[in-house]
C-alpha cells in the first residue's frame, strides 16, 4: 500500500504488532459493551471485526472442516484451529513455501492444522471442506475469478465460502485516497459479491467495514507498520474489507 505521493510498501498481514492489547479500543459500534464471546485469538489484527461477525454468520463450530487459502503466516488458521477444535481440520494454503514453515511454527502445538504449499488455481484439497476463507489474497492473483471458482468447488455442497477483500482506493489518510501499485488488483473487494454470484455460489451476505482513527491507536500504527511512517494526527481511514458470505448450493440445487 503506498499513500499517494508517498511511500511504497507491500501489504502484508493486518495486524499491529506494536501496539499492547491495553491500548485496543473496544470492539466498536457497541461502545462501552464487553467484546464479543467468541474471543477470536486475533486481539491485535486490526480487521478482526468483520473476520468475527463472518464466522458467526456461517455458526462455525467444532468439528468443521476449513481451508484459509493465502494463509501467510497462519494466524487466522490458528484461530481457526482453535475454533473447530481437535475433531476438526484446518487446511493452511498459500503458494510461498517459506509460509508454510511460519504456519507450521504458529501451529506446532495444534495437529489439526495442515499446511499445504499450492497456488489457489490449482486448489485440490484432501476433502471438500465446510468452510473455505481468504482474506487479502484476491488482490494479488491473476485471475480472481478463477481463484473464486477453485475455492467454490473446494466447497462442500450447502456449505460457505468467505472472502474478504479490500477497496485500497477508499481508504484515506488525511482525506487522500490510498493506493497499493504492486497488488495486481488493488480495489478487487469492489467487484467480489458479483465474483461469488458468477462462481455459483448463493450469496448470504456482504458488506465493507473498514477501521477508523485519528491519533495514537491501533489502525495508525497498523498504517505505519505498512508504509513506516506514522500518520500523527492526520486522520486514517484504512481500506475498506468487504465481506462476502457465500454458500454453495446443494447438489441439484440453483443458487438463489
Ligand atoms: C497479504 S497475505 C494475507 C495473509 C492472511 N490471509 C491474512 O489475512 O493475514 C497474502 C498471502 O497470499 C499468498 N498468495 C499470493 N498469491 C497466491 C496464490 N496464487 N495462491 C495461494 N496463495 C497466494 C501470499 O504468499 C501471501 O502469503
Amino acid at each position: 500500500m503506498t499513500l499517494t505521493g508517498g511511500h511504497a510498501i507491500g501489504l502484508e498481514a493486518p495486524y499491529d504488532h506494536q501496539v499492547p492489547p491495553s491500548l485496543l479500543p473496544p470492539p466498536s459500534g457497541h461502545p462501552g459493551k464487553p467484546p464479543p464471546p467468541r474471543a477470536l485469538g486475533l486481539r491485535n489484527d486490526v480487521y478482526r471485526r468483520p473476520l468475527e461477525v463472518a464466522l458467526d454468520r456461517v455458526g462455525i463450530a467444532r468439528g468443521w472442516k476449513v481451508a484459509d487459502i493465502g494463509a501467510g503466516q497462519g494466524d487466522v488458521s490458528v484461530a481457526l484451529a482453535e475454533m473447530v477444535g481437535r475433531e476438526g481440520r484446518v487446511y493452511a494454503v498459500d503458494s510461498d513455501p517459506a509460509a508454510r514453515d511460519e504456519v507450521a511454527r504458529a501451529a506446532a502445538a495444534r495437529s489439526q492444522v495442515v499446511a499445504i504449499t499450492q497456488v489457489v488455481e490449482d486448489l485440490r484439497l484432501p476433502e471438500l471442506v465446510d468452510l473455505v476463507f481468504c482474506r487479502f489474497l484476491l488482490l494479488h492473483v491473476t485471475s480472481p475469478a478463477l481463484a473464486v471458482d477453485r475455492m467454490a468447488q473446494a466447497t462442500r455442497p450447502g456449505r460457505f465460502l468467505v472472502a474478504q477483500e479490500p477497496i485500497t482506493s477508499a481508504g484515506r489518510v488525511g482525506g487522500r485516497p490510498l493506493s497499493m501499485p504492486h497488488a495486481r488488483h488493488p480495489d478487487v473487494g469492489s467487484l467480489l459479491p458479483a465474483l461469488v454470484r458468477d462462481a455459483g455460489l448463493e450469496l448470504v451476505d456482504s458488506w465493507a467495514e473498514a477501521p477508523a482513527w485519528a491519533g495514537r491507536g491501533p489502525v495508525g500504527s497498523y498504517l505505519a507498520s505498512l508504509t513506516g511512517v506514522h500518520p500523527g494526527d492526520e486522520p486514517v481511514v484504512l481500506a475498506p474489507l468487504v465481506t462476502v458470505v457465500g454458500r454453495r448450493p446443494e447438489a441439484g440445487q440453483a443458487p438463489q
